[in-house]
């Protein structure tokens, strides 16, 4: 389904990272580093942390290093060529963990979902139903940096779990969502974003990948495992009938594969988000979704700390079904399960050795759409199985909640800028507030029809 021009114009975006030699300021190595590993004339690689060398101005200086130091800089040595290397067997002793990112971590809780789920907890009367709301403080979601505004944020989680770990003597984990890409969510309008690609866009994604990269980097005790620009990959396999996405195209994927490299660089386990069951799990679209990504991962140099995909994100399809939801009639992948274990074979075969994260935040009951395609908040959804690495398949590392399930999925306000009219459908729970914002009466339906209950 996909042109010959189109995989041309993923190609082009590879030179500018398979460089012989890195500009003055470049990388030049590091953990999860696959680019050049030489420095263009009259600058030398230096290494700046285990995650980080860069081809700084003059000679090299002898480092008066820890052993952290000199391991990372035979990294870099041994690192050199990698670029054109695919076998995932051949890391070295630099690349990351080869198993499970949450192994040995504790996921640390958004102090702000927290402070939420406090605040809702407190407005219901029922003080059963209260209780079993307040509990919901304990269960770890992901923290959306959905504009630039969020970084402050996580630079204090970051600092606030890093405190933690030392005190408890847990390492914690912290998750995260980016989410900020210019032409934000091309085929649908309730999540459109901060940056325009008519406007600076894509200068100006970068510029928040650096703000995070910069935080990150500041606290290497800390893990970091992010979802990667939900929907936008999955909307370049099926919509580009959709002329913003048409238009996003080339953007998007120079911005992914920016993402990809910088958070790679500080050792950030990551996640593409690859639509779910109902998108991608079609079989028509499965080998146009693997191409896409493998290319993706390719593109980005092939780090091990691209874990692979995330999945259901913000949806409500369960990961095994006791039976097919007759709205997914025709896909014989009516859960996640299915979807997956499609999938993953289709990604093995491009190269891409992908594990899985599945979303289960929202998705306690079943059988609630009147159609596959409707996402938004959707009437009688309970919260789901709670986050586990304990998940039933070597190909799914975590059960995770990425969407904070209490925050609204878009406006029904038809007035509304952001207004998507599957805001209005018949499923859809109404009145609904703005994207991203509390939506109180829909936080109680997820409480009390959570399954497992809460
Ligand atoms: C995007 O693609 C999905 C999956 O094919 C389709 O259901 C949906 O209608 C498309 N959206 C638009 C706005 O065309
Ligand atoms: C709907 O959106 C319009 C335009 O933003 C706003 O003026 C109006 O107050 C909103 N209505 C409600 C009920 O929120």
């Amino acid at each position: 389904m996909k042109s010959a021009a189109f995989f041309a114009a993923l190609v082009s975006l590879l030179p500018a990272y398979v460089a012989a030699q890195a500009a003055e300021y470049g990388q030049c190595g590091g953990i999860g580093w696959s680019g050049a590993t030489t420095c263009v004339s009259g600058t030398t690689c230096q290494v700046l942390n285990d995650y980080y060398s860069q081809c700084l101005p003059g000679a090299a200086v002898p480092t008066s290093s820890s052993s952290s130091h000199s391991s990372s800089s035979s990294s870099v040595s041994s690192a050199s060529g990698t670029a054109t290397s695919s076998a995932p067997g051949s890391t070295s002793s630099s690349t990351p963990t080869a198993g499970n990112p949450w192994t040995g971590y504790e996921v640390y809780l958004s102090p702000y979902y927290a402070a939420e789920i406090a605040a809702g907890a407190a407005a219901i009367t029922d003080s059963t139903l209260a209780a079993k709301a307040a509990s919901v403080a304990q269960i770890p979601t992901f923290t959306w940096l959905d504009s630039v505004s969020k970084i402050p944020d996580l630079g204090t989680y970051l600092s606030d779990a890093s405190a933690l770990g030392k005190s408890t003597g847990t390492k914690q984990l912290l998750q995260i969502v980016i989410y900020d890409l210019p032409d934000r969510d091309c085929a649908a309008k309730a999540s459109n974003g901060e940056f325009s690609i008519a406007d600076n866009g894509e200068a100006n994604y970068k510029g928040y990948i650096d703000q995070i990269v910069a935080q990150i980097k500041q606290f290497p005790d800390v893990r970091v495992v992010a979802v990667i620009e939900p929907d936008s990959l999955a909307n370049l396999v099926t919509n580009l009938s959709v002329q913003k996405c048409a238009n996003a195209q080339t953007t998007y994927l120079a911005c992914v594969n920016y993402a990809l490299i910088q958070l790679a660089s500080v050792g950030v386990y990551m996640y593409m988000d690859a639509g779910h069951a109902g998108w991608l799990g079609w079989p028509a679209n499965l080998t146009p979704a693997a191409q896409l990504f493998a290319q993706v991962y390719s593109n980005a140099g092939k780090s091990s700390f691209i874990k692979g995909l995330a999945t259901n994100v913000a949806n409500y399809n369960a990961l095994v079904a006791a039976s097919p939801d007759p709205i997914t009639q025709g896909n014989p992948n009516y859960d996640e399960s299915l979807y997956i274990n499609a999938l993953a074979p289709a990604l093995q075969s491009q190269g891409f050795p992908a594990t899985f994260i599945v979303d289960q935040g929202r998705s306690g009951q079943q059988n609630l759409r009147q159609q596959w395609g409707d996402w938004c908040n959707i009437k009688g959804a309970g919260y789901g199985t709670r986050p586990t690495t304990n998940t039933g398949s070597s190909l799914i590392d975590s059960i995770v909640w990425v969407k904070p399930g209490g925050e609204c999925d878009g406006t029904s306000n038809s007035s509304s800028p952001r207004y998507d009219s599957t805001c209005s459908l018949s499923d859809a729970l109404q009145p609904a507030p703005e994207a991203g914002t509390w939506f109180q009466a829909y936080f109680e339906t997820l409480v009390s029809a959570a399954n497992p209950p809460l």
